[in-house]
């Protein structure tokens, strides 16, 4: 039987403020008052913890200081730079930390925590403006003028003044901690062991404590630490050439491959979003991807499109900077090197081995999870935001709305060994890789949102009860991001038209 009340939130990014919220508008009778005022006699007592200093996630973009290019050499001399504890490690918790203890900042690993978000000030996003939003949230009918050049899309300014209205209005902040890192996540008899590190900016000094909760929901973002494949070679090469590599969780303006011979690594969204605003300055541009992209044709195809000269994967690098491709073809040195190959998921803090990321840094699964969202041994362990889709905001709430209904008593897990067949039937379907944690829009009301609402609190609807409707907008927004695509490579668009909607 859970018992839970005293909850911590880890990430308030969308999910976390998700979750937040959606506790906060919980009962103790295991009725939702969402949508309504939070509820009087809430449930839960909840604590959100973020390392920023503002919530929103990747929504609360730092334009002025990205994060690291790449890792510092000593880790790339490890040449295991693809593994995420090589490149975000889980921290030295300080011995005394029990009674609560200040040490000073350690700014490596500051920098190991990758936080300041791939955003950049060019930024549109590439899923429709009804999808980018919750479903309890109001849905601006400004974003479905056909007239605005970035339709059905939004310039992150917009989506970003949509989540940090949304926080203010709901008071969110008000349940936040601030540059409050977690570091630890232990289970010690029936309660949850946090330890947070909460930095002092101006001191340069962290406070490290720890503090116990009932329930810990896991929101920290799988789009934050940044994938660097492993090639032979690419460590020399960093240190014979400083500032060539980089990961496009770093770029932030066209300005610096200006007149530059420039390679792409990937074949995703982000590798069609840094190329559109490339090609038009760079001497030249390639691009090495491996494979046909797996939902999206005109990805493949707009990475081979005129201007850009298609790759197969590297090889190895040289000492004199030659790049050599899996097809043996060899190219003289690159000024630029742009890794838009993804990101990892990755709990650093967590000391519980049955939920566990595998297949590091090759196709990252989170295995021992109920639907992308309860801990399978221990549902007093849960996640949100782990789901990929086009739907992606609304797949969190998804999360965030069957966990307070099953913590309040009113939803009811089936059984382990039921939840166990799920996760097994579905290695098998989809596959033992990232797949696994993916559903498509066209599916996935029927596959995920219908089974969660069974869990969902009293009186809650499903967040697809109106917006799932509206589905194809999805569609509309695919044919949109490939035309406004070409509009800003061929540069009938300029950067500035895309931020003047
Ligand atoms: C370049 C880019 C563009 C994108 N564009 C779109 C788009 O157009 N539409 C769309 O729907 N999605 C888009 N996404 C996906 C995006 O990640 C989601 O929109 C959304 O931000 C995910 O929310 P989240 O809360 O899960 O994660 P995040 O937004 O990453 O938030 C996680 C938060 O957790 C905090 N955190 C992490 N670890 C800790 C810790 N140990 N202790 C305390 N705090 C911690 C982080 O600081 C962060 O604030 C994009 C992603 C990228 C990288
Ligand atoms: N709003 C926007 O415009 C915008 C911009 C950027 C990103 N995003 C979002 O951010 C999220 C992450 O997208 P993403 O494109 O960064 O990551 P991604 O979708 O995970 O794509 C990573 C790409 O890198 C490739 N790759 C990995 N290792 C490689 C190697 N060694 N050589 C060549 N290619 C390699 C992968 O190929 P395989 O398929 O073979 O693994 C894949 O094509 C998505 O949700 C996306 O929608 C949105």
């Amino acid at each position: 039987m859970l018992d839970i009340e005293k909850v911590a939130v880890i990430g308030c990014g969308p999910a976390g403020i998700a979750s937040i919220y959606e506790l906060l508008h919980t009962t103790k009778d295991g009725e939702s008052t969402v949508g309504k005022a939070a509820a009087e006699n809430c449930k839960f007592k909840v604590t959100g913890f973020e390392q920023k200093d503002k919530a929103g996630g990747i929504w609360y973009p730092n334009f002025d200081e990205a994060d690291l290019p790449v890792p510092p050499q000593d880790l790339l001399d490890t040449e295991k730079y693809n593994d995420p504890h090589v490149i975000s490690p889980k921290v030295e918790i300080p011995s005394d930390v029990s009674g609560g203890v200040k040490k000073p900042t350690n700014k490596i690993l500051n920098e190991l925590e990758w936080k300041r978000s791939g955003i950049f000030r060019n930024l549109y996003t590439n899923i429709a403006a009804r999808f980018t939003r919750f479903s309890y949230m109001e849905n601006d009918d400004k974003y479905y003028d056909k007239s605005r050049r970035i339709y059905p899309f939004m310039t992150h300014i917009e989506l970003c003044d949509r989540i940090d209205k949304f926080i203010e209005t709901e008071k969110l902040n008000d349940y936040i901690r601030f540059n409050s890192s977690v570091k630890s996540v232990t289970k010690v008899g029936d309660k949850w062991r946090l330890v947070i590190k909460k930095t002092n900016v101006d001191l340069d000094e962290d406070e490290w404590y720890e503090e116990d909760f009932d329930g810990v929901i896991m929101s920290n973002g799988q789009f934050t630490v940044p994938n660097f494949p492993y090639s032979p070679g690419m460590a020399e090469f960093n240190r014979n050439f400083p500032n060539s590599l980089m990961h496009s969780n770093s770029y932030r303006s066209p300005d610096e491959f200006k007149g530059k011979r420039v390679l792409v690594v990937g074949g995703s969204i982000s590798t069609i979003n840094v190329l559109q605003y490339i090609v038009p300055v760079a001497e030249s541009v390639a691009v090495s991807s491996r494979g046909d992209h797996p939902l999206y044709p005109w990805i493949t195809k707009a990475i081979r499109s005129e201007g850009i000269d298609h790759k197969t994967t590297i090889k190895e690098y040289k000492p004199n900077g030659d790049v050599v491709f899996t097809d043996g073809t060899v190219e003289p040195r690159f000024d630029k090197i742009v890794f838009t190959t993804g990101y990892h998921r990755h709990f650093p803090f967590l000391n519980d081995k049955n939920v566990e990321v595998t297949n590091i840094s090759r196709s990252e699964r989170i295995k021992g999870l109920y639907y992308n969202t309860f801990s399978i041994e221990d549902p007093s362990l849960a996640v949100a935001g782990a789901t990929t889709s086009p739907l992606a905001f609304h797949s969190m709430e998804g999360s965030a709305a069957a966990i307070a209904g099953v913590w309040s008593g009113a939803g009811k897990l089936p059984s382990k060994e039921e939840q166990k067949k799920w996760e097994q039937e579905r290695i098998e379907k989809v596959g033992d890789n990232a797949s696994y944690h993916f559903f498509a829009h066209t599916l996935i009301k029927e596959q995920y949102f219908d089974v969660l609402e069974k869990f969902m609190a009293k009186g809650r609807l499903n967040p697809l009860h109106v917006d799932g409707d509206h589905v194809n907008d999805i569609e509309k927004g695919i044919e949109s991001i490939e035309k406004l695509f070409y509009k800003v490579k061929t540069g009938e668009f300029s950067i500035a038209d895309t931020m003047n909607p």
